[in-house]
């Protein structure tokens, strides 16, 4: 391994949980996409920096930093609609979603881990991560596997890493948490865990290491 996550900071590393979006697959790029024709529709541009702000967060949630942007203010049941209709592009968009979406490295860290005995999970905000895992082929590399179907509350509250952790039977302490977002960082610093930050230092501060792709850690 190029980057030793055994060497984090002394203690040991007895679980990896891996953010979905952007950190195993390049789907982040639909999300935003899905997001912009929303935003479109009702009268603003949305550009990738309002975008950083969205990444790992819900999807109702997402809505509403993204009306937020746009000055803008809708009743519940307009919200779900919104967020409904956001989501049937998002899905569109997957459609033809399969193992070429990997990120680089991503399949062959996750092997990597499994033989060298850490436990792996994943930790995703989205409801949409069974389908996903299922087009990518990756599902049994992961002991636990913990989405958006079920969590209550959202990233950077640490609920979605603190179950993963559990269902891995580990102490969160001896977790590493790999995202691509800041409220997926500040979630796994809450909860305890060490992360791993995927993407540029100046846009995720907060993180113990920083990989530009998980190719860089083998
Ligand atoms: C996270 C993404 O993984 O999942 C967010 O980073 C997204 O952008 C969230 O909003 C919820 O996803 P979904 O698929 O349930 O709308
Ligand atoms: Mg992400």
């Amino acid at each position: 391994m190029k980057k030793n996550i055994f060497a984090l900071d002394g203690k040991p590393v007895r679980g990896a949980i891996f953010d979905l979006d952007g950190v195993l697959v390049d789907t982040a790029k639909y999300h935003y996409l899905a997001w912009k024709h929303l935003a479109r529709e009702l009268g603003f541009d949305f550009t990738e920096a309002d975008n950083e702000r969205l990444k790992g967060v819900s999807r109702m949630r997402s809505l509403e930093i993204l009306l937020e942007t746009g000055g803008l203010a809708m009743d519940e049941a307009e919200k779900a609609r919104a967020a409904e209709k956001k989501n049937t592009w998002y899905v569109e968009y997957l459609q033809g979603l399969d193992e070429s979406a990997l990120l680089p490295g991503s399949r062959e860290l996750l092997r990597v881990l499994r033989d060298r005995g850490v436990l792996r999970g994943l930790g995703s905000a989205s409801k949409n991560a069974p389908f996903i895992l299922k087009r990518l082929g990756i599902a049994d590399l992961f002991d636990a596997i913990i989405d958006g179907t079920q969590t209550s509350r959202a990233k950077p509250d640490p609920e979605v890493f603190l179950l993963c952790a559990k269902a891995l039977k580990l102490p969160p302490a001896c977790c590493v948490v790999f995202e691509d977002s800041l409220a997926g960082i500040q979630a796994a610093k809450a909860g305890g865990m060490r992360v791993i930050a995927v993407g540029k230092r100046e846009l995720l501060p907060g993180a113990e290491m920083y990989a530009a792709s998980l190719k860089d850690m083998l």
